[in-house]
């Protein structure tokens, strides 16, 4: 079975209604990085950072898939398919993806900061100054914040390096290391990059540029996938 790889951005989740970061009245400028999404965010004001996530994680008990999200699934019919998403919502998920990695975290996870190997899934959308794990310390937001690694960027790099196909949607690919892991995929094999503002990646060989919104670019390219085409 052909491996198609998915790296997913905020552009991914636009229309179902969950703000991008740097598009106009994104989250980026209505909220200064360094005091909702750093470490030292979270030791100055972690009151502050604890609301900048409760607010989104509302947001996403109140939205649903879009028909992006929804494509992404029946490609799975015939395809092994990865998702790398940088988003930290749940809609792939929610959609049906099967395979999804979540490079830079997930809205409805919270960490201890005592042990980060407790992660605990939240079923509501408030996490509050007083929420402690079971060894007694706060929890905080699970998403790896301006300045953390990225734990799971290897794997990333590894499943990308196998790919025969590779979709990116909906991102501005200015945050790395998520923005470098398309260099990783194989010259010889086609590349799509979804995004109204999809420019030229220098370097990347067979990346066709799609200038669309995902909720109707996406539905069609997967269907030319699945019916064996390639642009
Ligand atoms: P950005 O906000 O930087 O970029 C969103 C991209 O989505 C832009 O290129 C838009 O043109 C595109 N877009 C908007 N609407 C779209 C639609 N309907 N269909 C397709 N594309 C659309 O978001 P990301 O690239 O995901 O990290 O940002 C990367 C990281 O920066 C995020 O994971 C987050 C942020 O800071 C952390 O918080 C750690």
């Amino acid at each position: 079975m052909k491996r198609i790889v998915v790296l997913s951005g905020a552009g991914m989740s636009a229309e179902s209604g969950v703000s991008t970061f740097r598009d106009s009245n994104g989250l980026w400028h209505n909220h200064r990085i360094e005091e909702v999404a750093t470490p030292a965010a979270w030791e100055n004001n972690p009151k502050l950072v604890l609301e900048f996530y409760n607010q989104r994680r509302k947001q996403l008990f109140e939205v649903e898939p879009n028909a992006g999200h929804k494509a992404l699934v029946k490609l799975e019919e015939k395809f092994n398919v990865q998702i790398i998403t940088q988003n930290v919502d749940d809609l792939h998920e929610r959609a049906g993806s099967t395979n999804v990695l979540h490079l830079h975290g997930e809205l409805k996870k919270a960490r201890s900061t005592l042990d980060p190997t407790l992660v605990y899934t939240l079923d509501h959308w408030e996490l509050n100054w007083g929420d402690k794990c079971e060894k007694g310390s706060q929890l905080r937001p699970h998403i790896v914040w301006f300045g953390e690694s990225v734990p799971l960027i290897g794997e990333a790099v590894n499943i990308i390096s196998g790919a025969d196909v590779v979709l990116v949607i909906g991102t501005s690919m200015v945050v790395y290391p998520a923005a470098g892991l398309i260099g990783y995929a194989a010259d010889a094999i086609p590349k799509y990059y979804i995004d109204p503002k999809a420019f030229h990646v220098s370097g990347i060989s067979k990346l066709t540029a799609i200038r669309e919104k995902a909720g109707s670019a996406v539905p069609r390219l997967v269907e030319e996938l699945l019916a064996g085409g390639e642009r």
